[in-house]
């Protein structure tokens, strides 16, 4: 795809994107917001319009502080590169890899990604982490768990927000898996007829044990809504959690993420590390999760409009826009570093129904 001028926001991308895609496939993927039945994503942008900066001034902040870390893992700012399926061409995986290296963050490979795992890691050098569903057959989760750890990921990120029935939209989820290594392709290929790559909707949290005990890396677990959760999460050995509702792809009618963030923020009492997505779109977006406790926001649409607009340059130049607009809004506020935001940074305002 191509873009014909510089996008300069995010919304150019999305744009863009919009406009060289089917646009039922657009639908699909992404969504509309404001959409009745897109419920939950109108949320997640009605959640961040909610809660409103405070900016402090003669502060002195010139050159703000950007640098943070996650799980261990230095970034070079608190945005990571979510798990996003079925990118399209433009190097797909690659080109996100590779723009998430060179802007010093990480990509959060999806578990039904179009590039193998093997290519990703020799192109991510080091900055990847493996996103895994539980599939009906668990020895396809626990074989991409173990080809991730002995491929250098950096962590393992369980994504818990499309299990139950997925029936409502995501009936059929491709997975064109075609990797290198012919016996790769055949667990998936085999998987996928035996219907294997079905996410199992009976899972519970033994299955987090069961995960837990494959791996020392660090364990992430992504979809966490409430705190009832993430207080089981810091019960089952969990490392870190994201503030998640798939970015509104899956159940309908659920709180904005930011709208979830402050029980689960106060539940995990600085535990273990809290991260957000859902409706990332500016810089200001990234300040004010921060300030209600988030340590690093993902995004997921964002990245994939970047992606697909324009491969490793689109991914780099949506990365470096949220970069830039972070800093000049940390300026603009008076925030010196964002490893400490002050929470008074913020109000929070009822939130509004847009569901119509
Ligand atoms: C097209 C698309 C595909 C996605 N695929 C995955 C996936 O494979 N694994 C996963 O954990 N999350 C997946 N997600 C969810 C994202 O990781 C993320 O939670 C969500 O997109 C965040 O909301 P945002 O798109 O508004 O930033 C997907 C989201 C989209 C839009």
């Amino acid at each position: 795809m191509s873009t014909g001028s510089t996008p300069n926001t995010i919304a150019d991308f999305e744009h863009a994107c919009r406009q060289a895609m089917d646009p039922a496939m657009f639908e699909f993927l992404f969504g509309e917001h404001g959409n009745p039945n897109w419920s939950t994503y109108t949320s997640n942008r009605a959640s961040f319009n909610a809660v409103k900066l405070r900016p402090r001034v003669l502060t002195g902040v010139a050159d703000p502080h950007l640098s943070t870390s996650l799980l261990g893992r230095r970034l070079s700012f608190p945005v990571i590169v979510g798990p996003t399926g079925g990118l399209p061409g433009n190097a797909g995986e690659l080109a996100q890899a590779r723009a998430a290296r060179t802007a010093g963050t990480v990509l959060v490979l999806s578990s039904v990604a179009t590039t193998p795992a093997e290519e990703v890691a020799a192109a991510a050098d080091g900055h990847w982490w493996q996103q895994v569903f539980l599939y009906r057959d668990r020895s396809v989760t626990e074989w991409q768990v173990r080809n991730a750890i002995e491929l250098g990921a950096g962590a393992i990120v369980l994504t818990v927000s499309n299990t139950g029935d997925t029936d409502y939209r995501h009936k059929a989820v491709p997975v064109p898996y075609t990797g290198p290594d012919p016996e790769v392709t055949r667990r998936f290929v085999d998987a996928l007829g035996a219907g294997a790559l079905e996410f199992d909707p009976a899972v519970a949290w033994a299955d987090v044990d069961w995960l837990r005990s494959l791996t020392q890396l660090p364990l992430v677990v992504k979809g966490i809504q409430t705190a009832e959760d993430a207080a089981l999460c810091l019960e089952h050995g969990v490392d870190g959690v994201v503030v998640s509702n798939h970015g509104g792809r899956f159940a309908q009618g659920v709180r904005g993420t930011m709208e979830a963030l402050p029980e689960i923020v106060e539940a995990i009492s600085g535990r273990i590390d809290v991260s957000v997505d859902g409706g990332v779109r500016q810089g200001q977006d990234v300040l004010k999760a921060l300030a209600i406790g988030a340590k690093t926001v993902w995004i997921g649409r964002a990245a994939y409009w970047g992606q697909a607009v324009d491969g490793e340059a689109g991914t780099e130049r949506v990365l470096e826009l949220l970069r830039s607009e972070l800093r000049s809004m940390m300026a603009l506020c008076g925030v010196g570093d964002v490893n400490s935001v002050d929470p008074a940074l913020v109000t929070r305002e009822s939130i509004p129904t847009l569901e119509g």
